[in-house]
């Protein structure tokens, strides 16, 4: 996944997004795919590719849960007509960087309270607040009873009281940081190794 140099460090690509963006526009050219999107990217980023842009940005998927709601790039890409989609809604508890004391949304009290008066599960809760806010949900599971279950989030709603105690664990926190990469001239959150951003 992260190939390095005889040194140790990562081998990163010298091609500016902005090419690939431009390479990826052919392909929609060529009708091998409909629509083209960014991942992982910030704001400033997004507004990068969007001044060179001939096919229109579509779709900016990033990490988003109860503990990172994203409230103002929510907001920027509704402006842009951008739509969002959120990534390890369920926090991704099984990402092999996971510490102990790491924040576990699935295990969340305020979350499970509202299950239990949804007759709901805590993962049903966490999918169904980003779909009630208009996010798409990339969920994952090897798990057939939980991919179904992940599924079944359509037959109930959150009155806004839910939603606003749901949005209010919000705590900035990235468990998808990827600090080891901090290196790299177009991380979203570091330049020359220091955070630029204001999560945790
Ligand atoms: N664009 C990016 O940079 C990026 C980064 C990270 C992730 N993603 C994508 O986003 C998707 C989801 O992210 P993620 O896997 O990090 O996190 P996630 O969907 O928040 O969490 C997945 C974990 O939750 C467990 N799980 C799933 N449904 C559950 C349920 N109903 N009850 C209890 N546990 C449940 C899964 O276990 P089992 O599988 O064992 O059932 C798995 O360990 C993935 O498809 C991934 O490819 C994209």
């Amino acid at each position: 996944m992260f190939p390095k140099d005889e040194n140790g460090k990562i081998r990163y690509s010298d091609t500016d997004f902005t090419d690939t963006w431009k390479a990826m526009e052919l392909l929609v050219d060529e009708g091998l795919c409909k629509a083209i999107g960014l991942s992982n990217f910030n704001r400033k980023q997004v507004d990068r590719v969007s001044a060179i842009a001939r096919v229109p940005v579509s779709v900016l998927q990033v990490e988003c849960n109860p503990y990172l709601t994203q409230e103002d790039l929510v907001s920027y890409c509704e402006s842009k007509n951008i739509v969002m989609t959120a990534y390890s809604p369920l926090g991704s508890p099984a990402r092999p960087w996971i510490k102990e004391e790491d924040p576990f949304p699935l295990k969340d009290p305020i979350v499970g309270t509202i299950a239990k008066a949804h007759n709901k599960t805590p993962a049903q809760v966490l999918i169904h607040f980003q779909l009630q806010r208009g996010l798409i949900v990339l969920a994952k599971s090897v798990t057939p009873a939980r991919i179904k279950e992940n599924f079944e989030v359509l037959d109930f709603e959150l009155s806004s009281e839910e939603m606003k105690a749901i949005s209010g664990l919000n705590r900035n926190y990235r468990g998808c940081l990827l600090e080891w990469l901090s290196d790299h001239e177009h991380h979203p959150f570091f330049k020359n190794g220091e955070r630029t951003d204001d999560c945790k």
